[in-house]
């Protein structure tokens, strides 16, 4: 079977020879002679600094790539700066995955190499993959080193709201608190916390799109150099035996991921990123099967926000292996990897070298990590909750609501002395899903009213159809579907309703009488907050997004659609 690329440049024809020619732009004439044609999509950008090193990073996936016989081209995609862009780069993830998709189908690729780090762009580039089924192959753009301030380690993200907190107690000054930005990213790469990019870097390990024993590698890390350059010569083999995303990412891929996801003890972004990567292969995942294989795995890692260690932590103590190997019976042991080789193959020779941070089996930081999804009157399309993350007095509580309409209504309120609000009390915040506030924004774990904080309290229920942080925790409720924008019941609840939350019983429920539930109108001054954008991306996004169960991905672009060769035009 002759490549894709040979589509664009064999024969002596006109067309093939506009292809060729323009190309001749540094490439010698052999390039045309039917060697795969490896795309490098690089997310590489100045405004996204934990990806601004993969320019280099795709230099040594060209060398790999040539070594092996094939042509490598630099293909710049979309990029999200998680710090920069706002309202927030989730409102982009589906944007960057559809453009990356018909980027490479529209081009004369056999097949590529995706550079990611920062939250957002592994996931866009696996859904993209997914989406037009050429051989690929994820290089994750690494964690940054740690950096120190008063001699102790800084957690990117989680200590920055540690600090300012101590500028509020006074016990920082601000000219220390200033001094502290440069020490917080010392590197290059992402988030040394195992925040989003450090969970989906991982698990992209875990759903088999990488060289095995990369994930992890700190960006500034030779190895992730040695590795690029080896993911360059297996993208070629991988053209040669045609190993798509279609074959390494299986169901079987993907349970392995939800059991890691637990081991980890990584963000619950990831729940939603999975299921949209999954909806793009047409694979069947649900939301119910990181309840059913994540919620009783053992949690071994001991990373911040939750746990002390980070990233560069991790990497030393024996990496994803290591921690892998501990779990090794809950895997499926015939999901292939990029190799053609299954992931438990390369689990042998792991060892945790530091049990501090990866904990042996028979001693976790938890017997049961994982994720609870919840169903009820509020939540018909099921809830999130992560139960470790979460107070345990409060997996079963009842009390009533004290409810927000938008973000910018919480922020008015929320400090408000007169608020009423006790430490049993709900908040409800809604208006905050894909649709509401597009993008589905990172403010379930709503910060708890001031008034109540200087109480002592430190932990309230809180029921939200947003996300939250994967560097935050507490009794949060989020991912509610479907969401109150879309007509879901959370949208129903009025202050002083009582809410019932039994994570046992994986219930969240309303006391309302049902004639009376089933009289209520959602309230103008809720429906005025919804998002209602009337042109471009986020009109479009709006019109056809999904709810958070389904991985949040616009309808449309779900099921895999392959790659065929557009017709040409010149
Ligand atoms: Fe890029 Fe945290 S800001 S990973």
């Amino acid at each position: 079977m002759g490549t894709r690329s040979a589509e664009w440049y064999g024969g002596a024809g006109r067309n093939s020879y506009i292809h060729r020619a323009w190309m001749r732009r540094g490439l010698p004439a052999h390039a045309f002679d039917g060697r795969p044609h490896i795309a490098i999509a690089n997310t590489a950008s100045d405004l996204t600094p934990c990806n601004s090193h993969l320019d280099e990073v795709a230099e040594h996936v060209k060398r790999g790539v040539w070594e092996a016989g094939g042509v490598p081209l630099n293909l710049p995609v979309v990029s999200l700066g998680e710090t920069q862009v706002r309202p927030t780069a989730m409102l982009w993830r589906n944007m960057a995955a559809m453009a990356a998709e018909e980027l490479l189908r529209a081009n004369p690729v056999d097949g590529v190499v995706l550079l990611g780090g920062c939250d957002k762009t592994i996931p866009a580039l696996l859904m993209a993959a997914a989406s037009v089924d050429l051989p690929a192959i994820v290089v994750p753009g690494g964690p940054m080193l740690t950096g120190h301030f008063r001699g102790v380690p800084l957690g990117c993200g989680t200590d920055v709201w540690k600090l300012s907190e101590e500028v509020r107690a006074g016990t920082l000054t601000e000219a220390e608190f200033m001094r502290s930005e440069s020490s917080m990213i010392r590197s290059r790469g992402h988030c040394n916390t195992m925040g989003t990019a450090s969970t989906m870097g991982l698990l992209a390990e875990v759903l088999g799109m990488t060289l095995p024993g990369v994930a992890g590698t700190p960006a500034a890390d030779s190895r992730l150099l040695e590795a690029a350059h080896a993911s360059g010569s297996l993208a070629v083999e991988m053209v040669a035996e045609d190993r798509r995303p279609s074959a390494v990412m299986t169901r079987g891929s993907f349970l392995n991921a939800v059991v890691a996801l637990a081991a980890l003890g990584g963000s619950t972004n990831a729940v939603v990123h999975l299921l949209a990567i999954a909806g793009r292969l047409g694979v069947e995942l649900t939301q119910d099967d990181f309840d059913r294989t994540g919620s009783g795995v053992p949690l071994l890692v001991d990373l911040l926000p939750a746990g002390r260690f980070l990233m560069d932590d991790l990497h030393r103590a024996g990496g994803l292996h290591a921690v892998l190997r501990e779990v090794r019976d809950l895997l499926d042991p015939e999901a292939i990897t990029v190799t053609g080789r299954p992931l438990v193959d390369w689990l042998g020779a792991a060892r945790i070298h530091d049990p501090e941070v990866i904990r042996p089996r028979e001693t976790p930081l938890l017997e049961s990590a994982g994720i609870a999804v919840l169903y009820g009157d509020l939540a018909p399309g099921g809830a999130v909750i992560k139960p470790a993350a979460a107070s345990p007095h409060l997996l079963r509580h009842r009390g009533p609501a004290v409810v927000f309409d938008s973000v910018e209504d919480f922020h008015a309120r929320i400090d408000d002395p007169d608020l009423d609000v006790t430490p049993d009390s709900v908040l409800v915040l809604r208006g905050c899903g894909p649709r509401g506030y597009p993008g589905m924004p990172e403010v379930a774990n709503m910060p708890l009213p001031a008034k109540l904080l200087a109480q002592g309290v430190r932990d309230m229920v809180r029921v939200c159809d947003g996300r939250m942080s994967g560097t935050a925790y507490g009794t949060v409720v989020l991912h509610v579907a479907p969401e109150a924008a879309a007509g879901g019941p959370l949208g129903l609840v009025r202050d002083g309703d009582m809410i019932v939350l039994d994570v046992d019983a994986r219930r969240l429920d309303v006391e309302v009488p049902a004639e009376e539930w089933a009289a209520r109108e959602p309230s103008p001054a809720m429906t005025k907050a919804f998002a209602a954008p009337s042109r471009g991306w986020e009109r479009l996004y709006v019109e056809t997004v999904g709810q958070a169960n389904t991985g949040a991905d616009l309808g449309f672009l779900t099921g895999s659609s392959g790659h065929p060769v557009p017709r040409d035009s010149h």
